[in-house]
């Protein structure tokens, strides 16, 4: 089966905090993290909930597709978590839109997007008549310790969408996962049953190994970038652009270097989004369709990677109109 994207949309919190806003609570500095990461600013959940910045990404994505809530036969929401466990992200997203599909979450950290990408390519082959919603949101401003300068710096939050239907954009696509609970985990400590031996619970904030998460990174772009584009029967030098998980622009460019390419052939936002997990992907891509940067028949890969550990890459072959 492929797919075609035939819209998409975005949103980011109103509130931007600099480095330098930082350096206020955290034995840290601009330099500092502009050096290790490419990051200058972020966009922080402050007035908004998760479900606000998912419910507007929603919004422009239909818009841009042409298409009514009442239209969608599904909703797919890759996150780490909306404002509550249950409902899921998606059926607050369902209701607040008025649509009446079937709508759930996905768990695949980072990579959620293009797992929600795949996931719908398998649907569209039951039903190639569906219209399908994929909304990847996150706010890491809620799950990272804001006395930890080693991962506070790194992340944003924001909201990512794409309506997918039936079509030719897909030549490729590529998952993985890697179970590991050491490199990047965020405990989620739970139960109050009076049985439960009393211990010191873990705080339920993001703890990573930084330089273990970069190595895998990097091979992770360069391995999966190399698979999907020779399943894709296309070389490297094909792609007109690389939209790849803006976590670090130094993974990203060490990337490029091992693959001999150009650095103006990745996309980047890192700088002023920071990381923002599973909207990482579709927020740059929404920003390149807005701009109207895609033209028919460009070649673009999306590849990212995240906690599981789990990694995806595909190659589009871009058929939406400006
Ligand atoms: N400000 C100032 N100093 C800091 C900061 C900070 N914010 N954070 C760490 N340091 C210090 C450390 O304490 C250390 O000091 P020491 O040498 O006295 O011990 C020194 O800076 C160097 O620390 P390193 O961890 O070696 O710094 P490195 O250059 O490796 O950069 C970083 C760290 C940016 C986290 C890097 O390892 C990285 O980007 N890893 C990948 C992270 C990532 O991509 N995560 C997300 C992927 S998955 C997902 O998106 C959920």
């Amino acid at each position: 089966m492929s797919f075609s994207l035939i819209g998409t949309g975005s949103a980011l919190p109103k509130t931007i905090q600099t480095n330098s806003d930082l350096t206020a609570f955290l034995d840290t500095s601009h330099d500092w993290i502009l050096s290790r990461t490419g990051i200058e600013s972020r966009h922080i959940c402050i007035e908004e909930s998760i479900l606000d910045i998912a419910l507007t990404a929603s919004i422009n994505a239909l818009e841009n597709a042409g298409i009514e809530p009442k239209d969608l036969d599904l909703i797919i929401c890759p996150t780490l978590g909306g404002d509550t466990v249950t409902p899921s992200l998606a059926c607050l997203v369902q209701e607040k839109l008025g649509a009446t599909c079937p709508s759930f979450d996905i768990s695949a950290a980072c990579t959620g997007f293009i797992y929600g990408l795949d996931l719908a390519d398998a649907y569209l082959s039951r039903d190639k008549n569906m219209k399908i919603l994929i909304i990847a949101v996150d706010a890491m401003s809620k799950l990272i310790n804001w006395k930890d300068r080693s991962t506070a710096v790194l992340f944003g939050d924001g909201a990512g969408a794409a309506v997918v239907t039936a079509g030719t954009d897909l030549q490729s696509i590529h998952l993985t996962a890697v179970g590991n609970q050491h490199a990047l985990c965020i405990p989620w400590p739970k139960g109050n049953h009076p049985g439960l031996v009393k211990k010191e619970l873990p705080l339920p904030y993001l703890n990573m190994d930084g330089a273990e998460v970069y190595r895998f990174a990097v091979a992770a772009i360069c391995n999966d970038l190399r698979r999907v584009t020779r399943d894709a029967g296309i070389a490297l030098e094909d792609l007109d652009f690389i939209i790849p998980h803006q976590a670090n622009l130094r993974i990203i460019e060490s990337a490029a270097k091992r693959l001999k390419l150009p650095m103006d052939k990745f996309v980047l936002r890192v700088k002023n989004q920071g990381n923002t997990s599973a909207a990482s992907v579709p927020l740059v891509l929404d920003d390149l369709n807005r701009q109207g940067l895609l033209k028919p028949g460009m070649l673009i890969a999306l590849t990212a990677f995240g906690g599981g550990l789990t990694t995806g890459a595909c190659v589009l072959k871009w058929s939406k109109q400006a």
